[in-house]
């Protein structure tokens, strides 16, 4: 029945964020129902998606929350940082402005996620490496000085890296 499918052992929350316009949406739409839209609109406030796993033999379901980049729903998009047990620092690695907004996207994660929450940094758009302002190099520096989990390139248009992404934030987090 509907109701068995749904039901799953665990739930585990996990939140995207950064800038508007870096990719979040596409990136939870291409690992929810795998589609991308290449004229998607900004988000209002937060939505989420949820994926079941089986990890173990258990049942995990991931919920996870895409919250708006947009300046204006700042004060809104901190409330559903509560109680995540991962979170996605997302970036475009076409736009050096999306990267230099990554410390105050941490700061506001740290101070209201879980206190063990996983950060994995993600710089998106792989797939346009030809307009890249971002280097990798940089990127993993930004990781170890932050002491994040790790750094993932990811394209939610061709879709590489992304079932990785969200399955190296499983791992640390089940
Ligand atoms: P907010 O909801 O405002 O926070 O933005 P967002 O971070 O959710 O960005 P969104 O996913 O809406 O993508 C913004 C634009 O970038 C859209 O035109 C997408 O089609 C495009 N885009 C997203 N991901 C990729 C990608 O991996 N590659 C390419 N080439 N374009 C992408």
């Amino acid at each position: 029945t509907e109701d068995r499918r749904a039901s799953y052992d665990f739930l585990y929350k996990v939140i995207l964020t950064g800038d508007t316009g870096v990719g979040k949406t596409n990136l939870l739409s291409r690992y929810s129902r795998d589609e991308f839209n290449p004229n998607s609109k900004a988000t209002i406030g937060a939505e989420f998606s949820s994926r079941i796993l089986v990890v173990d033999s258990h049942r995990v379901k991931l919920q996870i929350w895409d919250t708006a980049g947009h300046e204006k729903y700042r004060a809104i998009t901190a409330a559903f940082y509560r109680g995540a047990k991962g979170a996605l620092l997302c970036f475009d690695i076409t736009n050096s402005t999306s990267f230099s907004s990554l410390s105050g996207w941490l700061a506001s994660v740290r101070d209201n996620s879980d206190d063990k929450c996983c950060i994995i940094l993600v710089g998106c758009k792989s797939d346009l490496k030809e307009h890249r302002e971002v280097s990798r190099e940089k990127a993993e520096r930004f990781v170890k000085e932050h002491q994040l989990y790790g750094y993932m390139e990811t394209s939610a248009k061709d879709s590489s890296n992304v079932e990785e992404t969200f399955q190296r934030v499983l791992e640390h987090i089940y």
